[in-house]
């Protein structure tokens, strides 16, 4: 079996978030179960390209709309990842510093897609299944299927996996001149709501979709951003697959971004010397119970509640407890989280921007992990901390229904609460707060947690299933 994933990210190449996480492991798991896992994605500018050796594997020249441009394939040449890398280099639209945030995204990762469908149509064999990633290869099972020159790929297998259905890469129907030479009567496959959406493509076209957790795939029949009626009238072929973690980049026995490791077994020691070094490092009191918050500052994940809840939390439980939150995204919260951190020296610290570093050192050293996530399709962070032995606090949506059990409920060692509300997060810090004090509880949830199995080793049976199926 050889499959063949395309992707905006993949961890270590490059990572904006979950995504690149589970591009960079499925495939290595994949591998080790004994499948052709291969990823192909576009060359940025990232430490990892100047880090590895690169060979050319083939270079072509294609068209997006009356533009021919010169695109290469380039292979990593040392099996770094366990699996095969495959970058596409388009000069002057994809080898760029950041992943996303460009006025051309759309030129560019339509580009991307042609690139890719283009180099496949030349391959002298075809792959088992073509497995595309969120809106941003969503063009790809349409140009398969229905583009004339890649007419030979028509029959290849394709799976579409929706990490987030919030994004899905809406064009106007003026840039439709893009894509490759298309069977027009074929229109109403690339239109959702009056302008190309390539996420809805990829739907229609794909021979089955998966999301990344079964919760989220409910929730998608009535809140998936404008997409309910065409998910509900492809439910059948439709499936939500949990993601998994990758147990060798996430340990805490071995992380190579932690100076003190730890297991289950020294978890209590071994988390707080992670708390003191954090805690020395941003100026807070390594014995108070630490919360931190790590992830895209959006809507979606609630971030906008944060400073009202947290300014409201030091309000009931003064200075009790410490937080600290690393991420980016809406200026307005991060001025609003700023401006708490400014006001509340010694108990609020932020540190804004992407470090991976970092969020590793917090998974470690906190004692609780904040999710209010208003839409989670999976969620890695509280998979994350749970094997770094940090109890999750989460809004009961998607993934994170999926995966934490609250404290209260038999065998539980989370917290769960249901709004994202300033109410409901400062009521979870109360009764985290208690449990913090009531050490044998706490130890017992923290090696509970760290032993629940969330490898890849079973999601690659299920998807295994789908290929299977396809
Ligand atoms: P999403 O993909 O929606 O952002 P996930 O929970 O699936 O959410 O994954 C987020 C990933 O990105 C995790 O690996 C998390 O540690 C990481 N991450 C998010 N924000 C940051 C940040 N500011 N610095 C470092 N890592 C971050
Ligand atoms: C998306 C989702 C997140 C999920 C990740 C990986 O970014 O927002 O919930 O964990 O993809 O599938």
């Amino acid at each position: 079996m050889e499959v063949v994933h395309i992707s905006a990210e993949c961890y270590p190449v490059a990572k904006a978030g979950g995504l690149g996480d589970v591009v960079g492991a499925l495939p290595k798991y994949q591998q080790k179960a004994g499948i052709t896992s291969k990823v192909v994605m576009p060359m940025y500018r990232t430490p990892f390209l100047y880090a590895s050796n690169w060979v050319v594997d083939f270079k072509a020249n294609a068209f997006m709309g009356a533009w021919e441009f010169e695109y290469t394939i380039i292979k990593e040449a040392n099996n770094k990842l366990g699996f095969d890398l495959y970058l596409v280099d388009i000069h002057g639209l994809l080898d760029r510093q950041k992943i996303y945030g460009y006025s051309d995204d759309a030129e560019r990762f339509t580009a991307f897609q042609i690139a890719v469908v283009h180099w496949m149509s030349h391959w002298s064999h075809k792959p088992t299944a073509v497995h595309c990633h969120d809106y941003h290869a969503g063009l790809i099972p349409f140009m398969m299927q229905h583009c004339y020159d890649y007419q030979n790929l028509k029959d290849v297998p394709t799976l579409l996996t929706i990490h987030n259905a919030q994004y899905q890469g809406w064009m106007p129907w003026a840039q439709s001149m893009l894509i490759p030479r298309w069977d027009l009567s074929k229109k109403g496959l690339l239109d959702w709501g009056g302008s190309i959406n390539p996420l809805a493509a990829a739907i229609k076209c794909a021979s089955k979709v998966t999301t990344v957790s079964p919760s989220y795939m409910k929730e998608l029949m009535h809140h998936a951003n404008g997409l309910e009626t065409l998910i509900a009238a492809e439910k059948n072929k439709c499936v939500g697959i949990l993601n998994g973690i990758d147990h060798e980049v996430w340990n805490p026995a071995t992380d190579s971004y932690l100076t003190e490791h730890f297991s289950p077994k020294s978890v209590t020691a071994g988390k707080q010397k992670n708390k003191e070094n954090i805690c020395a490092q941003f100026g807070l009191d390594p014995t108070k119970p630490l919360f931190v918050f790590i992830g895209r500052l959006v809507g979606e994940k609630a971030a906008d509640v944060l400073p009202g809840a947290l300014h409201k939390a030091i309000q009931t439980y003064g200075t009790k407890a410490s937080y600290m939150i690393l991420g980016s995204g809406e200026p307005a919260v991060e001025t609003a989280i700023s401006n708490l951190a400014h006001a509340n020296d010694h108990i609020v610290k932020v540190s804004l921007g992407y470090n991976e570093s970092l969020s590793h050192g917090l998974y470690a050293a906190a004692d609780f992990l904040l999710m209010p996530s208003r839409v989670e399709p999976c969620g890695l962070n509280q998979l994350y901390a749970m094997r770094y032995g940090t109890v999750p606090m989460v809004r009961s949506t998607g993934g994170l229904q999926d995966t934490v059990v609250d404290m209260g409920d038999e065998g539980g060692y989370g917290i769960r609460f249901t709004h994202a509300s300033e109410t409901d997060i400062v009521d979870s810090i109360g009764r985290a707060i208690e449990i913090f004090d009531n050490k044998k509880h706490l130890l017992w949830m923290r090696e509970r947690m760290m032993q629940i199995n969330h490898g890849w080793e079973q999601t690659v049976q299920s998807y295994t299933r789908v290929y299977d199926s396809i």
